[in-house]
């Protein structure tokens, strides 16, 4: 075990960086071990990491003292913000500038640091087909991960920039799954139209970033974008119909209507699939499938995952 390099996982008992720490510590003859970061090392997610044999560690991406002791003596690290845990897009950014601080200072020979698009790149704040929000971004969750991905480059710190996609997962844990419209029938809602929403398991992208720690220098300095499947609206519908063993309608509403559901973050993720509704191509070509199949060969599709999970959706 300890000729096996480091790689320090942020969020390690999370949803990104668990998948992580998995797949490093499902693989015996990987050449790599997990150091597992987290705000309380007694809890029993960490504990659970720690049985598979990863090092568990006590850190907060807002403290740098934590960070500097958990990225030293890394080879890599993995960098995950946590803006639905506070929903401050400037914590965000203040979190992904100290991290590349400390990387750049403890010498980590690869960051692999999960970001998103900043979407005013495609919507600038002058277009008016949707709010500025925080008076200065477009989707704040985007736009803070994208914002922030030159601290890294300005750093010179060797880094990934991993585009991530919706998890499907959502429709368990974030409410987004189909709910009884007046009638009681299920609606899958969505301001999606008829264009494609890239999904992901969300354990396989820890299985993609082990894949890109794994190959490792031909991904330093690129950009790259993983997902499982990209389906309309009404495709997750047939799907969750198939699974559920229930009629699924998709829902498609104005993202003015949804944005005005009320629930914190709903201008956000109106906000959000709105860009990535009006500019599909791009959003879509940036997450290549057969791509993330490259980087983990078990890359589970919309029903792969369904016939996993389907009993664990919330149906209210
Ligand atoms: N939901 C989606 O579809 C989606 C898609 C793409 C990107 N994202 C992005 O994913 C990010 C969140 O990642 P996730 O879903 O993997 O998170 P998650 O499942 O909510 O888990 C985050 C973990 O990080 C830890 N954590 C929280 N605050 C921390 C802090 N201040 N310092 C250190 N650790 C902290 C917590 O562990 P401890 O309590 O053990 O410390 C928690 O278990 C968000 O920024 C979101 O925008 C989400």
């Amino acid at each position: 075990m300890a000729d096996k390099k480091i790689i320090t996982v942020l969020g390690a008992t999370g949803a990104q960086g668990g998948g992580l720490v998995r797949a490093i510590q499902h693989d015996a003859s990987s050449p790599f071990r997990a150091r597992a970061v987290t705000r309380n090392p007694a809890s029993d997610a960490a504990k659970a990491l720690h049985a598979l044999g990863a090092e568990v560690v006590a850190g907060d991406v807002d403290d740098e003292a934590s960070l500097t002791r958990a990225f030293t003596g890394a080879h890599g690290v993995f960098g995950v913000t946590f803006f639905w845990a506070h929903m401050s897009p400037e914590r965000e950014i203040a979190d992904a500038a100290r991290m590349a601080k400390v990387a750049k200072a403890t010498k980590v020979a690869h960051f692999l640091w999960s970001t998103l698009e900043d979407t005013r790149k495609w919507v600038p704040l002058s277009d008016n087909r949707m709010p500025t929000l925080g008076g200065k971004y477009k989707v704040p969750h985007f736009d803070a991960k994208g914002e922030s991905n030159h601290f890294f480059t300005d750093a010179g710190v060797p880094t990934t920039m991993l585009n991530t996609s919706f998890y499907w997962d959502n429709f368990i844990y974030f409410g987004a799954g189909p709910k009884p419209g007046p009638d009681g029938k299920l609606l899958l809602t969505m301001p999606m139209g008829d264009k494609k929403l890239p999904g992901i398991a969300a354990e396989d992208i820890g299985k993609c970033a082990y894949g890109v720690f794994t190959r490792g220098a031909e991904f330093i300095g690129k950009s790259i974008g993983i997902a499982g499947e990209h389906l309309t609206g009404a495709e997750m519908a047939a799907g969750l119909t198939r699974a559920l063993g229930k009629p699924v309608l998709y829902n498609d509403v104005a993202p003015e209507v949804y944005r005005s559901f009320g629930f914190p973050g709903a201008d956000d993720l109106g906000n959000m699939f709105q860009f990535k509704r009006d500019f599909n191509a791009d959003f879509c070509a940036a997450r290549s499938i057969e791509f993330s199949r490259s980087l983990n060969p078990a890359l589970q599709n919309f029903a792969q995952w369904l016939s996993a999970n389907a009993a664990k959706i919330p149906l209210e």
